[in-house]
């Protein structure tokens, strides 16, 4: 949620940090702004896009060699040009830009106020601005040490940074529930709220801890401490990151990037970690941890959104594959509902961005109750791959759409392997059953990329119901998972209200809904429950309801009674939602795009929500 970047070093600041701000754009915000010093402080800020910002400051002085920017996602006050940060200190001298919320803003606020402090914002990061100048001034002391008095007072998550006109060679970061990492260049140094705004500068990071205080000045080594003043020596990593993933390569828009990278990203997924012969659906991160996986009384999924729908895949996997019992958990519920667990327990957390803020805190629910804690994580560095036990990366590559595609297929490849190997590891599916999937699993990319030529047809079925007022979703077994998730994708980015079911549970309610208006998206492809879901078609059907089907190529009998069908390729019915969610996600994807939506960055949505 909303982004960072700053820059201490030789060069211009302004054209890095808006080259930085328009990386961080996937994030969503509602605003944007940007802080220069040079001799003096200036602020520019507006509600809007990074080009409203760009375009309010054409005319202004953008000099300076040290700075700041930042997206705003507001969680205290209105989205406008005031609640946009850089946020300033009463004298103007201190500026200040914040990630996350400071829950006890009121009572600081109004203790400032008392001594004399005016505020011009409703946000919670303007009361920050004024406690470090306040701070300064009562206890006579540098900028840094401000920052970390100021920090011991605040309850709650931040990632700021700080900068003053009165110290003009000096960056301050600092974070608490909120990521942020420090770029390491040659004489130059940046800070951000994740490393895609610094992959083209350096690729040596140093990513902070909680109660991290990173302290820079030109000309000096990299300083870390805590906010309880005691020293940290820097650990510098290398960013895996490639700068082309993270452009849109040719295509109109990162999601439909990302929605044909699937081929790629599923065998970047299973890269290694699937050997045939010598019996491996290996997941390395999970080697030493797979005794206490197999002995489990069972396992329960946190996730949000996408990922606890990657997550319900991983039910049908689990329970029928390795015969474990499986809870699939939305984090947001599971932590404030005093769960049992116990230690025979195994807790998967799954997340793309691995910053989740609901999610990490059903994690630490988990942990202190002694459960096993797995981690299935895209973003490599991130906060709930060093939070978890052990867990496996996905491995997609960034997602930047805000609009989960190629996270969510590879979120649930690593299910299946974690499926296929704990099943054949408990003796819970055969030798040749495990070999029947897994080199089918091996058949899915190619399967993924025929199905990604039905791309004109769904471009033309898009066109006939991209005005529709409501969609239904209907699967059932391990498509009723890929349901929702349609469902989901189709309201997320054209604002189409859309439900989805299990396609047994229609009669119970939302048949009343069919007309001749309602478009219905069944999801019905051979094994499983089909000639059930054959069944509920003709319900659907019978009440002159639209009905476009997902089915299995070659399919006749779903043929003769859909409006429409789309074909993708014969798999294993465990396998299937690797395959069926794609044409689903085309179908949301130019459906948006007809409507005029802004795919990648749908409104009030964020890529990374980091407040619960
Ligand atoms: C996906 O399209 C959504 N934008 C959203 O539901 C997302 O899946 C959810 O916020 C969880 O995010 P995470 O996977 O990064 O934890
Ligand atoms: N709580 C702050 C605000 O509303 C920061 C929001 C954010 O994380 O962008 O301004």
């Amino acid at each position: 949620m909303c982004g960072i970047v700053a820059y201490i070093g030789k060069k211009e600041a302004y054209p890095i940090l808006i080259k930085g701000l328009h990386r961080l754009e996937y994030r969503g915000y509602d605003s944007a702004g940007i802080a220069l010093i040079n001799g003096k402080l200036n602020v520019y800020k507006c509600k809007g896009k990074v080009a409203d910002l760009e375009n309010f400051a054409k005319d202004k002085d953008k000099s300076g060699t040290l700075g700041m920017g930042h997206t705003r996602w507001a969680t205290h006050g209105a989205p406008n040009d005031a609640n946009a940060h850089p946020h300033v200190s009463q004298d103007g001298k201190i500026t200040i830009i914040h990630n996350g919320i400071i829950e006890n803003y009121h009572p600081l606020k109004e203790g400032l106020k008392s001594r004399g402090h005016v505020f011009t914002s409703d946000t919670d990061t303007e009361v920050l601005a004024h406690l470090i100048e306040d701070i300064q001034k009562n206890e006579n002391c540098d900028l840094a040490e401000a920052v970390r008095i100021a920090l011991n007072e605040v309850i709650g998550a931040y990632a700021i940074v700080v900068i003053s006109q009165e110290e003009p060679n000096q960056l301050i970061g600092a974070k608490k529930g909120s990521p942020m990492v420090v770029g390491v260049g040659d004489d130059e140094f940046f800070i951000a709220s994740d490393a895609t705004p610094i992959v083209e500068h350096t690729k040596n990071v140093v990513y902070l801890e909680d109660e991290e205080i990173a302290i820079i000045r030109r000309g000096e080594e990299l300083k870390i401490k805590t906010i309880k003043n005691k020293n940290k020596t820097p650990y510098v990593q290398e960013l895996e990151m490639q700068l082309e993933a993270l452009e849109k390569g040719g295509y109109e828009h990162f999601m439909l990037k990302e929605i044909y990278e699937q081929p790629r990203s599923i065998k970047d997924t299973m890269r290694g970690r699937l050997d045939e012969e010598k019996l491996k659906a290996g997941l390395g991160g999970l080697r030493n941890y797979q005794q206490r996986m197999l002995n489990a009384d069972r396992f329960i999924i946190v996730a949000c959104g996408t990922s606890w729908h990657a997550g319900l895949v991983g039910e049908y996997l689990i329970e029928d594959l390795a015969r474990i019992p499986v809870e699939v958990e939305y984090a947001s519920e599971f932590r404030y509902r005093n769960p049992i667990i116990t230690e025979k327990d195994v807790v998967i957390a799954i997340s793309q961005s691995g910053e989740t803020a609901d999610t990490l805190a059903a994690i630490e629910l988990a942990k202190s109750k002694g459960a096993l804690i797995i981690g299935i994580c895209n973003v490599v560095g991130s906060t709930i791959p060093r939070t978890t036990h052990a867990g496996s990366y996905t491995h997609a590559g960034p997602e930047i759409g805000v609009a989960s595609t190629k996270a969510f297929t590879s979120q649930v490849t690593v299910l299946t392997m974690m499926a296929i190997s704990l099943g054949y590891n408990k003796g819970t599916i055969t030798e040749a059953r495990y070999r029947q999937l897994v080199n089918e699993l091996e058949a899915i990319p190619s399967k993924v990329e025929m199905a990604l030529k039905a791309n004109d047809q769904i471009k033309y079925i898009a066109s006939l119901f991209k005005d529709a007022r409501n969609f239904l979703y209907l699967g059932r077994g391990y498509n009723f998972p890929v349901a929702l998730e349609g469902a989901l994708k189709l309201k997320e980015i054209s604002y189409i209200h859309a439900e989805g079911y299990p396609a047994a549970e229609m009669k119970h309610g939302p048949i009343a809904l069919i007309d001749e208006e309602m478009p219905v998206v069944f999801i019905a492809t051979k094994k499983g429950a089909y000639e059930k879901v054959v069944s509920n078609i003709q319900e659907v059907k019978a009440r002159k309801g639209k009905i476009i089907a997902i089915v299995t190529e070659g399919d006749t009998t779903v043929k003769s009674m859909a409006d429409f069908v789309i074909e993708i390729p014969d798999t294993e019915e465990e396998l299937v939602p690797l395959l069926s969610a794609i044409p689903l996600q085309l179908l949301s994807y130019h459906i948006a795009v007809m409507r005029g939506c802004n795919v990648d960055q749908p409104r009030n949505l964020a890529k990374a929500v980091t407040v619960e």
